[in-house]
């Protein structure tokens, strides 16, 4: 059950946690009346202290087409943080006045200390170059209704995944190379420059785990294994020097001809926003499939925000959706507020 509940990275959920996220959200997506009003009466703070288009509009989208309403900041400067306020201070006011906390921030580590103070569920929404678990439900969702076999739980083992960018600094690959893990018969080929090799704690993981992974930094030689290829940006505001990132920034474009040598049935995915690393002459491609990602990635985040709000059936003990009409956000460490 995840009424409640956090999410600060993917292995808080169990697969068949994610699945049931899934099996919701492709529920919601057949029928759009679905869940419609579920969480009336319900307050969602997004808080982002770094930019975001399709994260922070997506779960807008989402709590506003369950019936909720939003209150936030997109601009950490016109907040209390730009006066000097500490996150927990600034987290402790916002769960006086919402019932659900989505945070943005660059620091590492940002969003398991707010879960820690917080009475209400927090999400992280990227915590600088460490996770970025809803990228990753969106990533999950996308490749099992693209490419998957619904007869297992969480749907997608067997594929062959390959990670292209910027694999140091990108959270949503650390995120969505932890969460494949869990799957059955998955393969993963990481394509970097030396400089932003994927970081060792997660080939370490591989390893332990073991995971089939190889490491190349020619996307050309390996195209044609992959059935997932998911292109990434390289994290200019995590570079120490310009220079290094004007070197590295154009170093893979995905176009038409390399498409060529590609598979039939292979899927191209972002987290978006791209910058050159996928040309827009791809777009038209059927296998470009970064922007149906971005609708997937609405839906899977109508599924979290239904069941961590105790609004979807099942999310409650007596399996009642939640009432609509206004209730203070509740629960431990309330009555500070
Ligand atoms: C990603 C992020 O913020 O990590 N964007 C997103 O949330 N869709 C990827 C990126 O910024 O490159």
């Amino acid at each position: 059950m995840l009424t409640g509940r956090s999410l600060i990275e993917p292995l808080n959920f169990t697969i068949e946690e994610m699945d049931g996220l899934f099996s919701l959200a492709e529920r919601i997506e057949e029928d759009g009346a679905y869940l419609r009003d579920s969480c009336r009466g319900k307050l969602l703070a997004t808080l982002f202290f770094e930019p975001s288009t399709r994260t922070r509009l997506s779960f807008e989208a989402a709590m506003l087409r369950l019936g909720g309403s939003c209150l936030g900041f997109a601009e950490p400067s016109s907040s209390s943080a730009a006066k000097g306020e500490s996150l927990a201070d600034t987290i402790k006011t916002v769960s006086c006045y919402a019932d659900a906390i989505v945070m943005r921030n660059p620091k590492e580590g940002a969003a398991l200390l707010a879960s820690r103070v917080s009475p209400v569920p927090v999400i992280n929404a990227g915590d600088g170059g460490h996770h970025h678990p809803t990228q990753t439900l969106t990533d999950l969702l996308t490749i099992r209704r693209l490419r998957g076999n619904r007869r297992e739980a969480g749907g997608i083992g067997g594929l062959t995944v390959g990670f292209c960018g910027d694999l140091k600094f990108g959270r949503t690959v650390h995120s969505l190379a932890k969460a494949l893990v869990r799957h059955e018969k998955i393969a993963m080929v990481f394509i970097s420059p030396a400089e932003l090799r994927a970081p060792e704690y997660i080939t370490r993981q591989l390893e332990k785990e073991h995971v089939e992974f190889t490491e190349t930094g020619n996307l050309e030689e390996v195209i044609g294994d992959l059935d997932v290829l998911y292109m990434t940006r390289v994290q200019r505001e995590r570079f120490f020097n310009e220079e290094d990132y004007i070197r590295l920034k154009d170093i893979y474009v995905l176009d038409r001809e390399k498409m060529k040598n590609a598979k039939q049935d292979l899927i191209v995915l972002h987290p978006l926003p791209r910058v050159n690393e996928i040309a827009p002459e791809v777009d038209a491609d059927p296998r470009a499939a970064y922007f149906k990602q971005a609708r997937y990635g609405m839906y899977v985040r109508m599924a979290l925000l239904s069941s961590i709000l105790g609004a979807a059936p099942g999310a409650v003990p007596d399996g009642k959706a939640a009432p609509g009409g206004f209730s203070p956000p509740g629960g431990k460490g309330a009555a500070s507020c």
